[in-house]
């Protein structure tokens, strides 16, 4: 048999990390296998889906915006996929193909990875209501935390996600002033939002006027490695992570799919840290 193939597909896509990443265990591992950058325009979606039924194809990962539109067009989603409404990682059996989603698992493993413990005595806050604020939170949610609550720029966002949140964990969704005064409660903070991100300006999403030293503070962009908030967070002394070990997690949870074991993280962000500069 030949190479087997897997890739990333969205649109526009310039900038995956994921290639290098994946490339970095198949040579590890000794894997013939070709991991390739797909830029797919939406009109082209669903011609492209079917060709990965196609036995080369182990699977594929899904990035903005395709993330909602390939439900569809695939044969079954799961259950973490359904939950966070995007999936982002699609493995074919024998031309069968399920999509699911490792963002919010590879979440909870960056965290843990970084010793934060998940007990039933855990407060926390994610800032931002978007995509990643689902796929993070949901998973916090379900993961025996005391409690989680929302805040974002338009609260009625918020307050939905904190709806869903509701099933699993006690969970309300504040006003940002609200989240603020309040914020000595949390043990854990976590920036979902976008601000800061890459080309855009940055500045401080939520105040961390009121932070405890000690807090766990997250912020999920990578890209730069350390927003203003992030570094603001440094600055009250609070213990920081940025979005790149989260992004390695994703990725080895979807390796895990594809080849059924979860291949070596260490070593693999500041491999990553070498493309992003
Ligand atoms: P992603 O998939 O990265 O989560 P998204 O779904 O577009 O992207 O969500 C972006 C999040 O960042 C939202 O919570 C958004 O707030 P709104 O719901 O009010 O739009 C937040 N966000 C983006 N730009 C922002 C800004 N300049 N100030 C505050 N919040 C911002």
């Amino acid at each position: 048999m030949g190479q087997s193939r897997l890739g990333v597909i969205g649109y526009p896509i310039k900038h995956s990390l994921s290639p290098v990443m994946h490339t970095s265990w198949f040579n590890k591992y000794k894997l013939d296998n070709r991991y390739e950058m797909l830029e797919v325009p939406p009109d082209t979606l669903k011609a492209t889906v079917k060709k990965f039924r196609s036995p080369e194809w182990l699977g594929f990962n899904v990035t903005v915006p395709h993330k909602v539109a390939i439900f569809s067009l695939i044969d079954e989603v799961d259950e973490k996929a359904q939950l966070i409404g995007a999936v982002n990682t699609v493995i074919n059996h024998g031309g069968k193909l399920t999509g699911t989603n490792t963002d919010g698992e590879g979440f909870i493993q960056s965290l843990l990875h970084a010793g934060f413990s998940l007990t039933d005595k855990v407060q926390a806050l994610i800032i931002g209501a978007g995509g990643a604020a689902r796929a993070v939170g949901f998973a916090l949610a379900k993961s025996g935390i005391k409690r989680l609550d929302f805040t974002n720029r338009t609260q009625e966002k918020a307050e939905a996600l904190s709806e869903v949140a509701k099933e699993f964990t006690a969970s309300s969704a504040l006003s940002l002033s609200q989240a603020e005064e309040g914020l000595a409660d949390y043990q854990l903070v976590i920036n979902a939002t976008s601000v800061g991100m890459e080309p855009f300006p940055d500045h401080i999403p939520l105040s961390l006027r009121h932070v405890m030293p000690g807090t766990f503070c997250v912020d999920l962009i990578y890209k730069p490695l350390q927003t203003l908030w992030l570094k603001e967070a440094d600055s009250k002394r609070c213990q920081t992570l940025n979005g790149l070990p989260m992004l390695v997690y994703q990725g080895a949870l979807a390796f895990k799919h594809w080849f059924g074991n979860m291949p070596e993280v260490d070593g693999v962000e500041t491999l990553l840290v070498e493309y992003l500069n």
